[in-house]
Order: C-alpha cells, then sequence, then structure tokens
C-alpha cells in the first residue's frame, strides 16, 4: 500500500465513523510563539481541546504535517525523520477509550490489513505522586478486542522502559503498563514537564512487531515494545485528554474528557509494507532512488547520509512550499540549517555539485496530494531552495577551505578516512607545525578558530562542529566558551556601531514599556535573591504607566521582603548595568548558560537570551524576545505600589518606574 492510499483510507475510515475532515493548518503556526514549527495535530486544535466549540462539531480527522526539529540528530535510523505526516482523529467531549481504542484496531487490521499477533500495546500504570490512577480500564478494552480477534492478551507491568531491559516479552504478554516518561502525553513530556493550562492525560501507544530477528539483543538486551531497537516501531498514540495542568503544578480532571489521536502516516504505510525502514515507502523510495543514481552509490552502503538527505529535502521543500524563506532568524533558520545539512551529506556522498534541482521536483510530486490551502507557494519552492543551494556552496567551499587550512588537514577523496587527531594531541600544535599541512595530521581547533570561521566566512560554528566530527578533527574542550568569548568581545566593540538600529526598536516599541520590560527581569531576580530562587514568571502586563508582574510564591510578601526587593532592583538601576542579548542554541542557552526560561520544551531550537549585568556572571539571564533598554540605568527609582494574590499559589505585584525617588 502507497501512502496516499494509506491517507485516504484513513480519512474515509474516519468519516464512516462520524468525523469531518477538517484542512491542516501550516506548519508555522500563526500566533503561536511557543513553538517554531506545528509538531503534531493536536497542536492547532488546542482551544477546542480545552472545551471551545469546534465549527465542525465533535467529532473531527484529518492528516497534518509536522516537523520535530528535535529529532533531527536521531535523523539516519530507520525510523525517525524531522518531518512526518500526522494522522488525526478526535473526539472532544464525545466518545471515549472504548470507541477510539476498537475504531483504531479496526482501522489497523481491516483496511490497512496488519496482522493482529504482531500489534502490541502499552498503557499508564498511574502517578502516585500526582494521584493520577492506573489505566486498566484502557488495559481491559485492549484485552476485548484482542480476544474478538481470538488473541490472548497478557499483561505485563513495566514501569520505567529501563526496568524492561533485557526482560523481553514473557509468553502471551501482549499489553504493557509503562511510567509517564513513556505512556502521558502533553505537550511538554511526563507528569512534571506537562506546561501549566495545557490539556494532558494518559495515553495508549500502538507497536508493529518486525519481529524478533529485528532485535539486537547484545546492544539493547531482548526487546518489549517501548525499548530501543528496530524490533518495534511505534505506530499510533491514542492520547485520553482528561486533564489540565494548573498554576500550583497539580492536575484538574476536564469537564469534558477528549480523545486525541496521532498516527504516522509514514510509519503505518511501512508497517503495511512490512518495511522496519521508513525510507521505503512511497514518499521516500524516488528520492532515495535517485540519490543512487546521481552519487552512482547504494542505499545499503550508505543509509546514513540518503536518509538524512531524503528526510532534511522533504522538511525543506515543505517549508519553501508555505512560503517560507532561508535566513538567520527562527523558522529561517531551520529551514536554512535542513538544506545545508543535505548538501554536506550529499558530500560524504561524493555530490560536489548542485543536485536539489533533480530531487526537489520529486519531493514536490510525493506532495501533490496535500492541500493547496497550506502549500501556496509550490510554485516558487524549487527556486527558493536552489538560490539557497547556490548561496550555501559559495559559503562551504570558502569555509571549509578555511577549516582545513587552519587544522592543517589534507582531504583527499574520502571525507571519513582521515585518521584520527589523536596521535598529535599531545602537543598539537608544535605537532602541526612539524608536519606540512599536506600531510594527514591536524590540530586542535579553538572556539576561537570557530569564530573567525563564522565571522570572516560565514561558515556557521554547528556546522564547523559537524565538519571536524566527520573529519575527526578535535576540538578544544572549551570551544563553546571560547566561542561565547570571542563573539562577546566583537559585541562589545561594535555597540557603538548598533546603538542607533536599537533606538529604533526602543521607539517603535514604545520607550516607557520597554524601560518596564527590562524592570520585570531586574524583578524576577531580585525575588529569586531575596525570596526563593525557585520564583518564576506566571504571566506579567504591561503598559506604558506600570508592570503588573505575577509570580509562584507561598506565602504573602512581608514588607520587608517588599523593601529588600525593590532596594534590590534600585541598586542594579543604580549600577547602570549593561543589557545585551544574542541568539542561541536551546540547548546551549539552557545548559552551558543556564538562561532563565519557562517553557523549554515549548521554545524553538533557536532563541534570544537577554543578559543583564557582567557576562560572566549576570544578574539576570532570561529567554526572551525583548526589547530592552541599553543600561540599566535609564529606568529611573522603581516602586513596588501593590502586592496580592493573583491565584492559588501565585502573587501579584504592580510596580512603577519614577522619575526620582519619592
Ligand atoms: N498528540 C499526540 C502525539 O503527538 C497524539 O503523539
Amino acid at each position: 500500500m502507497n501512502a496516499n492510499e494509506v491517507r485516504q483510507k484513513f480519512l474515509d475510515f474516519q468519516v464512516k465513523k462520524g468525523h469531518k475532515v477538517i484542512a491542516p493548518a501550516p506548519l508555522v503556526l500563526e500566533g503561536d510563539p511557543t513553538t517554531l514549527f506545528t509538531g503534531s495535530g493536536m497542536q492547532p486544535l488546542l482551544p477546542y481541546l480545552l472545551g471551545e466549540p469546534h465549527k465542525d462539531g465533535k467529532r473531527l480527522c484529518d492528516s497534518q504535517p509536522s516537523m520535530r526539529l528535535q529529532d533531527i540528530e536521531d535523523i539516519g535510523d530507520p525510523r525517525h525523520t524531522t518531518v512526518f505526516e500526522m494522522l488525526g482523529n478526535w473526539s472532544l467531549g464525545d466518545y471515549f477509550k472504548k470507541e477510539q481504542i476498537h475504531n483504531f484496531f479496526e482501522f489497523l487490521t481491516k483496511e490497512i490489513g496488519l496482522d493482529p499477533q504482531k500489534i502490541y500495546v502499552t498503557c499508564f500504570i498511574g502517578n502516585e505522586k500526582y494521584g493520577i490512577p492506573k489505566d486498566t480500564e484502557a488495559a481491559k478494552i485492549w484485552q476485548e478486542v484482542f480476544k474478538k480477534a481470538g488473541i490472548e492478551a497478557k499483561i505485563a507491568e513495566i514501569g520505567s522502559a529501563e526496568n524492561g531491559d533485557k526482560r523481553g516479552i514473557k509468553e502471551g504478554e501482549r499489553i504493557f503498563f509503562y511510567d509517564d516518561h513513556e505512556n502521558w502525553w502533553s505537550r511538554g513530556g511526563g507528569c512534571e514537564s506537562t506546561p501549566i493550562g495545557d490539556p494532558c492525560g494518559p495515553d495508549s501507544e500502538v507497536f508493529y512487531d518486525f519481529g524478533e530477528d529485528k532485535q539486537d539483543v547484545e546492544k539493547y538486551g531482548l526487546s518489549h515494545p517501548a525499548s530501543d531497537g528496530a524490533r518495534f516501531m511505534e505506530i499510533g498514540n491514542q492520547v485520553f485528554m482528561q486533564y489540565r495542568r494548573l498554576p500550583d503544578g497539580t492536575f484538574e480532571e476536564l469537564e469534558h474528557k477528549n480523545v486525541d489521536f496521532g498516527g504516522g502516516l509514514e510509519r503505518i504505510t511501512a508497517a503495511s509494507i512490512g518495511s522496519f525502514d521508513v525510507f521505503k515507502i512511497s514518499l521516500m523510495k524516488p528520492i532515495i532512488d535517485k540519490l543512487e543514481e546521481i552519487s552512482g552509490k547504494s542505499y545499503d552502503n550508505n543509509t546514513d547520509e540518503m536518509r538524512v538527505i531524503a528526510d532534511h529535502i522533504r522538511g525543506a521543500y515543505l517549508l519553501a512550499a508555505q512560503g517560507l524563506v532561508p535566513s538567520n532568524k527562527t523558522q529561517g533558520y531551520a529551514m536554512r540549517r535542513l538544506v545545508r545539512r543535505a548538501i554536506l551529506r550529499a558530500l560524504d556522498l561524493g555530490i560536489s555539485t548542485n543536485f536539489l534541482s533533480e530531487i526537489v521536483p520529486i519531493v514536490a510530486d510525493n506532495y501533490a496530494g496535500l492541500p493547496d490551502s497550506i502549500l501556496t507557494h509550490r510554485e516558487v519552492a524549487l527556486e527558493t531552495l536552489l538560490k539557497e543551494e547556490v548561496a550555501f556552496r559559495k559559503t562551504l567551499n570558502k569555509g571549509l577551505k578555511e577549516l582545513r587550512r587552519v587544522a592543517h588537514v589534507s582531504i583527499p577523496g574520502s571525507r571519513r578516512s582521515l585518521p584520527s587527531p589523536r596521535g598529535s594531541r599531545a602537543n598539537p600544535r608544535a605537532a602541526a607545525l612539524r608536519n606540512p599541512p599536506e600531510l594527514d595530521t591536524c590540530t586542535t581547533l579553538t572556539g576561537y578558530d570557530l569564530f573567525k570561521l563564522q565571522d570572516t566566512y560565514g561558515f556557521p560554528l554547528e556546522l564547523s562542529v559537524e565538519e571536524c566530527y566527520h573529519q575527526g578533527i578535535e576540538l578544544s574542550k572549551d570551544y563553546q566558551a571560547e566561542f561565547e568569548k570571542a563573539l562577546k568581545e566583537q559585541r562589545e566593540r561594535s555597540q557603538t556601531a548598533s546603538k542607533g538600529m536599537f533606538k529604533g526598536g526602543l521607539e517603535d516599541h514604545g520607550e516607557q514599556t520597554v524601560k518596564y520590560h527590562t524592570a520585570c527581569h531586574l524583578l524576577l531576580a531580585a525575588l529569586q535573591n531575596h525570596i526563593n530562587k525557585n520564583i518564576a514568571q506566571k504571566g506579567s502586563n504591561i503598559t506604558a504607566d506600570r508592570v503588573r508582574f505575577d509570580f509562584n510564591c507561598d506565602h504573602k510578601l512581608t514588607p520587608e521582603e517588599l523593601k529588600a526587593v525593590e532596594d534590590q532592583v534600585n541598586e542594579w538601576i543604580d549600577a547602570d548595568l549593561p543589557v545585551v542579548f544574542d541568539e542561541y542554541d536551546k540547548k546551549y542557552a539552557r545548559d552551558t548558560l543556564k538562561a532563565h526560561g519557562e517553557f523549554w520544551d515549548k521554545y524553538p531550537d533557536v532563541l534570544k537570551v537577554y543578559t543583564i549585568g557582567d557576562f560572566e556572571k549576570p544578574i539576570s539571564r532570561e529567554v526572551c524576545g525583548g526589547p530592552h533598554v541599553e543600561h540599566t540605568g535609564v529606568l529611573g527609582h522603581f516602586k513596588i505600589t501593590k502586592e496580592e494574590s493573583s491565584s492559588a499559589g501565585v502573587r501579584r505585584i504592580k510596580a512603577v518606574l519614577t522619575k526620582e525617588e519619592s
């Protein structure tokens, strides 16, 4: 069965069961700053899952193109893709577990023709801390369903996926209970990471068994559904959205219980043809065939590279066809990264000239079935991508040449056959000097080297890092900090230069409002310093006249506490601290810079971080879109005018900025 047939069968089946087909949303969701891209079918439906009535009723379905860049490093294995279509059906306070489970099983076995013996399922084991019970209801329904198909399904209690390590499957087991890392769904992950306000709940996942011979026992132990390895592949997830997270961290039952089903079109299609490799399905195979033809190399010997290229070009095409263009910011940057990574992997295959013109039309054909309502720019997509390819090859040639020159590496033929540089570790620079650049040896590169490559040649940091990895070029262990330092020094040199620009930003946003925005960051830092380091922002409202700031706190602040906070903010204002920002990779911002942020799971991969005070020892460092003032000295005098309760466990401060102390 090909993917177009599976998509159509799913939609027809759901219509037969009373659902209305809704149009999928674009990959870039207007008015949702929390994520870069639509990452699941439920995302555009959030308001309806929280109770708002939908114009098309209580039973909806669609096939939603989705993109999850958090999986980008996993591309290359047989099943991960950054872009995929999520088949979805929803009950908005209508049917619940029983109907959903029966229907999905019917779809898989009757419509797609999967062998019921190859279907394994998982359910939620419960969470004591949050008082959420074990989902025995779902497990019982599954037993009924399997029984009807002539299968006696036994239940296994696994708990965490690691507990099951090497355990395998005991005779007759088919239903597995796991904890919230596996079987709880929210946009943030498990119970603990569920974002405040979001709908969430236990889920029941469905796995396809590709056979015992696919388990790599030496590497992963004996398989069970949630374990690593190629034997089991998740093909669908039924979320029973029956809770919502409250600001105090607990969960309340939703008045209307919803079903949020998501199934991977590519994965279900792969199961339908018995292939554990999703790159063998109709949406992918023609791309792989073309890559084999252009490179003269086989997929079997170059699977990783070909999978990355196929995946990334699919993603880049979808974005281009929705009107996005590559840039150095947010979604445009993600798109640029996809194109660039694809081109780099093509180089690994020996494809060193423009090749997108041969691949993109194949991808475009594959996506002919998607509605025009989202692919509004199909006709310019090829041109957009070709332009980017040409520009990148220029950057690449200059940058790669320079990187190799700096590292003193000679690159004859295969990029991966280079020896590891470990032999020259003891004194790499001396070793490099002794050996002329044309010998197979290299020196350790520092963050300063990488900064120069980016600054002078436009060769981005992460590409340098990737390239070094693939070439076996060693990086100094502090390369990230060194890179940052170089960046900071450069920023300091050009501050004067950017002054005019920033002023423009200020005027656009209203000078006074911007001052209050910066005051908010100082206020949060002061609260963390003087009241409790775990205080986080729970909301804010800024006008040109005052700031209203909500934060978690278990008590009413005393007059002494309020004074300490107020004095602290004024002390920082008087110190006239610098306020600087830059864009960073999310992981780096969180783990290395330790920036304060509330919604790490929802942030885009590249984000803006504002730092107040000394860069190494900041007063405040927060993920924030800005704008802010350049120096705290311009804020005036900070005065708290009110402290009150906002909601359970959340306090509210109102404050003003005055010209002088009064
Ligand atoms: N929203 C659920 C998921 O993304 C179906 O897995």
